[in-house]
């Protein structure tokens, strides 16, 4: 079996999260809006996850609308609040995922200001520039992810909030790297609107999160059905849920034991690495994930490295899965300012909760041996 370091990418579904979701693939129940008992146990199996993906984060059920993934939840946060408001501008962190990325461009076709956040060379906001920007003109929205896909270099979005409101704006956090990897409290944080997804915690693919506090105002992506308080209507996808749902449990129940592990792994990783000459670890003076690492290997091409690695048994990635076969250097490392040419040979090596010492240990004797062919 090909060892599987790509946990950004996504996770598979661990076998007690299947568990918990077969009953409701196969077994009989209802629609949750129908009254019927198998409605009413459709809806209670729906009101649990929401409380057990809510507390996940430290927020409250009735802040949380069910959505597709984060592409979803990151476009509802972003549209949903312009769609509301008077066009001014909206702020979004250079490094953040084409979700927020593209989501945010796309606002500027409908008068609104658009301008990303700089960051420093290690990925860190650049917080002068972030201040200065907020004191051109009135902002509606902010939105700073938690932690990058990429590099796993953390944000202080609880800076990025008390600056926000002091400008009168929202702040959005795209957590659907952080979440369950690291401590995320979506109320001791201050932030407004935060995006979940549970494929990248060993949940089901194809079922996210928004978190949406009371005070923020709000239209739906789409018309439809009254769930999820009129701002995402549609049949809930149960099963998904019910996945999502005790995926986020685990994660939090397993979160100190998890992060503990990957990072025992990725230091030795690290250590390993700093041994080949022409290495250069991006984001390395940063907070990061526990879990990630990102690299690049003077001389060789990101692509070409992970077929290399692929034909050697791991499983790795020269970025973002999104901005894969695109053969651009990554728009992360290029805002981190990275030359070109450095970032074009970025691999990113992502643990997850059942990779081992012994993996990581032919992870780097295969790398030596590519790097001495
Ligand atoms: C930081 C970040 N935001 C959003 C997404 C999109 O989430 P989903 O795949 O659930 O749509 C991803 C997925 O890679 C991500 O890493």
């Amino acid at each position: 079996m090909p060892v599987y370091l790509d946990h950004n990418a996504t996770t598979w579904v661990d076998p007690r999260v299947l568990d918990a979701m077969l009953p409701y693939l196969s077994g009989p129940y209802g629609n949750a809006s129908s009254l019927h008992r198998y409605g009413r146990a459709a809806r209670d199996a729906v009101e649990t996850a929401r409380a057990q993906v809510a507390a996940l984060v430290g927020a409250q059920p009735g802040e949380l609308v069910w959505t597709s993934g984060g592409t979803e939840a990151n476009n509802l946060a972003i549209k949903g609040v312009a769609d509301a408001a008077v066009a001014t501008r909206v702020l979004y962190g250079i490094t953040d995922h084409p979700a927020v990325m593209e989501t945010a461009e796309s606002l500027q076709a409908r008068g609104w200001g658009v301008e990303a956040v700089a960051v420093d060379h290690e990925g860190v906001v650049d917080w002068p520039a972030f201040e200065a920007q907020l004191a051109r003109g009135p902002v509606r929205l902010v939105s700073l992810m938690r932690a990058n896909n990429e590099t796993g270099v953390i944000q202080d979005v609880a800076r990025a909030a008390r600056l926000a409101h002091a400008a009168g704006a929202w702040l959005h956090v795209d957590a659907v790297q952080a979440a369950g990897k690291i401590p995320v409290d979506f109320t001791a944080l201050g932030c407004d609107l935060m995006s979940l997804s549970s494929h990248k915690i060993y949940g089901p693919k194809g079922i996210g999160a928004l978190l949406v506090s009371a005070e923020v105002e709000l239209l739906p992506l789409h018309h439809g059905g009254a769930q999820e308080r009129g701002l995402r209507g549609g049949t809930e996808n149960v099963a998904a849920i019910v996945g999502f749902g005790v995926a986020a449990e685990l994660a939090q129940a397993e979160l100190d034991t998890r992060a503990a592990q990957a990072l025992a792994l990725r230091e030795r990783l690290e250590a390993g690495l700093r041994n080949i000459r022409g290495i250069e670890i991006f984001g390395a003076a940063a907070p990061r994930l526990p879990n990630t690492l990102q690299f690049a290997l003077h001389g060789y091409d990101g692509e070409a490295l992970l077929m290399q690695l692929d034909r050697k048994g791991f499983a790795v990635s020269s970025g973002s899965a999104c901005a894969s076969g695109k053969g651009e250097p990554s728009h992360v490392l290029i805002g981190m300012g990275i030359p070109r040419e450095t970032a074009k040979g970025a691999v990113r090596v992502s643990l997850g909760k059942d990779n081992t010492a012994a993996e990581t240990d032919q992870f780097l004797t295969a790398l030596k041996a590519i790097a001495a062919a």
